[in-house]
């Protein structure tokens, strides 16, 4: 089953007498339960293509189908409706609300989606389990290292039960070891189920990826299973 479905898409910035075509014309699908790295040089166009296929942005021309709905023309409202339940975001920097314990950062999203508290601390507590975090419901992100705040992260982006992960650079920020915990959660996630696309200008990171899609000047260069991704491996944390 199609889970995104691009057609034609394009994205256009004018700034001054200037138009940037970050998107010239991409057309990709990404079927239910793969895991897919988008990579290419900085300024290729993978952040904008990202944003586009999390809801964030709309294509200044083209198609987008997401879960079988059309998003191209959706409004602002309608785009942050889809967003909250479609959607699980991690980020380079993590995001994290820094007053808020990492059950706290877990549960917001839970919020809007209309919880009660104890189902929200319940759901809360189970995503922290699956990111192997339990322990540290109570702490503070100054209180983590950058791989545990990662990993908060990812236990927020998942307890909506989102259909796909979307991860911009997300080990960006992290030391190589890290990084690869995070790849090897990633990889059980993927295992489970669940749908991801993770931007990456690392070969090390893309290679857990069954399928790499390589951006240039806003087009598709070049879109290839990868025989041979890399398994979890580091297993020591969860
Ligand atoms: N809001 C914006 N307004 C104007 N131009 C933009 C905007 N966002 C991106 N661009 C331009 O669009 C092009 C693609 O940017 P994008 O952020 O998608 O690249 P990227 O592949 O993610 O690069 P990086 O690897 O550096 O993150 C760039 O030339 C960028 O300068
Ligand atoms: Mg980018």
């Amino acid at each position: 089953m199609k889970i995104i479905e691009t057609s034609h898409i394009a994205k256009r910035y004018i700034m001054g007498s200037e138009v940037i075509e970050a998107l010239k014309d991409v057309t990709i699908s990404v079927n239910k339960g793969e895991y897919v790295a988008f990579m290419g040089p900085s300024g290729s166009g993978k952040s904008t293509l990202m944003n586009i296929i999390g809801c964030l942005d709309t294509p200044t021309s083209g198609q987008y189908i997401l879960n079988s709905k059309d998003v191209s023309d959706m409004s602002e409202n309608e785009l942050a409706e889809v967003r909250n339940k479609e959607i699980g975001f991690v980020f380079q920097t993590f995001n994290l609300l820094p007053r808020m314990t990492s059950l706290e950062n877990v549960a917001l999203p839970l919020i809007y989606a209309g919880y009660t508290k104890s189902q929200r601390t319940e759901k809360a507590m189970l995503a922290l389990k699956n990111v192997g975090l339990e322990q540290r419901a109570g702490h503070r992100p100054n209180e983590l290292s950058g791989g545990q705040r990662q990993r908060v992260a990812v236990a927020r982006a998942l307890v909506n039960d989102p259909s796909i992960l979307l991860a911009d650079e997300p080990t960006g920020n992290l030391d190589t070891k890290t990084s690869y915990e995070i790849m090897d959660l990633f990889d059980q996630l993927h295992q489970k189920g669940n749908t991801i696309v993770v931007v990456t200008h690392e070969d090390d990171i893309a290679k857990y990826a069954h399928r790499i899609i390589r951006l240039r000047d806003g087009l598709v260069e070049s879109d290839i299973i990868n025989p041979t991704p890399t398994k979890v491996q580091h297993l020591t944390t969860l």
